[in-house]
């Protein structure tokens, strides 16, 4: 697998696994992305160009996929519509990239015979209570909420077919919520840390006691890797780092890191059909694979999260003022 074909590795997960790769591997990467609002070129700045090639495109474009696939040993597929509230406004895009696209990148790894890794969400499975003793398995049964997890779960359901039907050699990875540097503004600890850079409270939907499952991206990319590497053909596996923890106690280590008040919260209007809890096992990937996260101290990496925004000013500001009129338009 020398030759890489990365869709959507402008984007936040994206981008880390371009790093990852050239760091690990001896991989020619050629990332195809849209560049949409919710890239950034500047996260690929500074790696070698005669290792990573960025062709702007869009994976919905038949012509430009089968060129690139034609000429790749693998494809890791991460483009796509990203954000729940987006798909709440305007579902369109999210139908259009996360399904049409994936169909007709399947179609092009079919003709070429080319190994597929499709990254997908734990958010296709739907939600679980607080109080529940289970957490998402690979054998849970699909049941998306939203406009932008029911495309994916489409977009999972596609995958499994393509193998099933025409052989396709791919494999799946449903992941739970990523943090670390070059996640857009509009996503919660991004939105969060900025808004207390920029002396504004934090926001925080409903009651704040919805669970998210957090793993560092970087801890994504390894495990994307090892999957690509060592998985069997066919299969799923789930990627998760142990992290859950309620919004409004991730709020209040971010209040505590800038020596705020804990309570100096903003409550705002909750998301229509909000999951309450995320949560993942990720046994199968650990005792087939063999895959560790190395990031297991939360709070740490936090830490270097939020140094990292506080560094990075001229990157994420120019994004905040747009991000912030969309949601102060929902009482958000
Ligand atoms: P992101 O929104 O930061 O980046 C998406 C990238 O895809 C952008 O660079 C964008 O320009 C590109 N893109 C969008 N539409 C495209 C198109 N039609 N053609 C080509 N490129 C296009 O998203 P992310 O958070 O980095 O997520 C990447 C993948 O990982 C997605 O498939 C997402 O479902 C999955 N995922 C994300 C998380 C998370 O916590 N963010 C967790 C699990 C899985
Ligand atoms: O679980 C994986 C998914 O994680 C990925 O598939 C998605 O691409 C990714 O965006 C993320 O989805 P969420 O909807 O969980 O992430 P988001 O950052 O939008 O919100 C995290 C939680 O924080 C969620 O419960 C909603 C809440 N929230 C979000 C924002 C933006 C707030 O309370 N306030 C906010 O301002």
């Amino acid at each position: 697998m020398r030759r890489i074909l990365v869709t959507g590795g402008a984007g936040f997960i994206g981008s880390n696994f371009v790093h990852h790769l050239v760091a690990n591997t001896d991989a020619y990467v050629t990332v195809l992305d849209k560049l949409t609002y919710a890239s950034s070129e500047a996260s690929l700045a500074g790696l070698p160009g005669d290792r990573v090639k960025l062709v702007v495109g869009d994976i919905a474009d038949a012509a430009v996929v089968e060129s690139l696939v034609a000429e790749s040993d693998a494809v890791v597929h991460y483009a796509a519509e990203s954000h729940n509230d987006n798909s709440l406004s305007d579902p369109a895009p999210f139908v259009q990239t996360n399904i049409v696209g994936t169909f007709i990148l399947l179609e092009a790894v079919r003709k070429h015979d080319v190994r597929f890794h499709h990254v997908s969400t734990d958010e296709v499975y739907g939600d679980l209570d607080l109080d529940a003793p289970k957490r998402f398995t690979e054998d849970t049964p699909y049941q998306p909420s939203s406009p932008y997890s029911a495309t994916k779960a489409g977009s999972d359901h596609l995958v499994r077919a393509w193998v099933r039907s025409f052989g396709v050699r791919a494999t799946i990875s449903n992941c739970s919520n990523n943090y670390g540097p070059w996640q857009h503004v509009e996503k919660f600890i991004p939105r969060q840390i900025t808004e207390v850079i920029e002396g504004r409270r934090p926001r925080v939907y409903g009651d704040g006691l919805n669970v998210r499952d957090w793993i560092h991206t970087e801890d994504h990319s390894s495990a994307v890797w090892t999957i690509l590497e060592k998985g069997r053909i066919g299969e799923t596996y789930l990627i998760g780092a142990d992290g859950e923890k309620s919004n409004v106690d991730v709020v209040r280590a971010i209040l505590r890191h800038f020596g705020r008040p804990e309570d100096d919260i903003e409550w705002v209007t909750d998301r229509a059909g909000h999951d309450r809890r995320y949560a993942i096992e990720s046994g199968k990937l650990r005792s087939e694979l063999g895959w560790e996260p190395k990031y297991q101290d939360f709070d740490k990496g936090l830490a270097a999260t939020i140094s990292w925004y506080q560094e990075n000013e001229a990157w994420w500001s120019p994004l905040k003022h747009e991000t912030e009129a969309k949601y102060a338009a929902k009482g958000q």
